[in-house]
């Protein structure tokens, strides 16, 4: 069968790559194979996962780069020398820019820990935005896996999952069961959604 290939770009911990990993693993991704593992960051845990997983891994670090062009021409060449049919953003730190995203239209993924419209844009990422889901006194918050386009978090909506906010929640507390309930449910979900789109529309890239 077609499978469209996929790259997931990490920053961190990478338990939204596992999730990806473990739906691959359990047939629950039938349309996509995780061909390509990019982290931004050198430490990344994300990049054991790969490993351990046989699973192609590289390091881009922006850190590296002279400027945000030499970043993206980095990142567009691995992608390209991979075959890369779609990405997926999983925690992924840096932003890409609006000349990177317009290269990929509709083939860029996010995941991104709240209900969007509610908590998002340029500056909430990690657990800032369950501190601002607390500071508001949210009942209900969650995740949503969204298309990228050159608006932070303002593509078109793919999948949302809401969680409830538990009385004595903690950023910490409440980050974890986001991940729990939604993250690792819903990504898995919309990157396989993503990946038939793709193979039903013609073909991979
Ligand atoms: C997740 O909370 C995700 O929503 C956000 O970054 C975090 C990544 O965690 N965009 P992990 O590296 O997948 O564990």
């Amino acid at each position: 069968m077609l499978k469209a290939r996929m790259a997931v770009l990490v920053s961190g911990g990478g338990t939204n790559l596992q999730a990806l990993i473990d739906a691959q693993k359990a047939d629950k991704i039938r349309s996509a194979v995780i061909a390509l593992v990019i982290s931004g960051t050198p430490n990344a845990y994300a990049l054991v996962r790969a490993r351990e997983n046989n699973i192609p891994a590289l390091l881009i670090s922006k850190k590296d780069c002279a400027s945000q062009e030499e970043f993206e021409d980095k990142l567009q060449a691995a992608l390209l020398e991979n075959d890369i049919d779609f990405i997926v953003m999983a925690g992924f730190l840096s932003i890409l820019s609006g000349d990177f995203v317009k290269k990929w239209p509709r083939r860029i993924i996010n995941i991104h820990p709240s209900l969007i419209p509610s908590f998002c844009g340029k500056n909430y990422y990690g657990l800032r935005v369950h501190e601002a889901a607390l500071e508001k006194g949210v009942k209900v918050t969650g995740a949503t896996v969204h298309f990228v386009n050159e608006i932070p978090d303002g593509g078109e909506i793919i999948l949302q999952k809401a969680v409830r906010v538990l009385r004595g929640d903690t950023p910490e507390t409440l980050q974890r069961r986001v991940m729990e309930q939604a993250e690792w449910q819903i990504l898995p979900k919309a990157a396989e959604l993503a990946a038939k789109d793709i193979i039903n529309t013609g073909k991979p890239r």
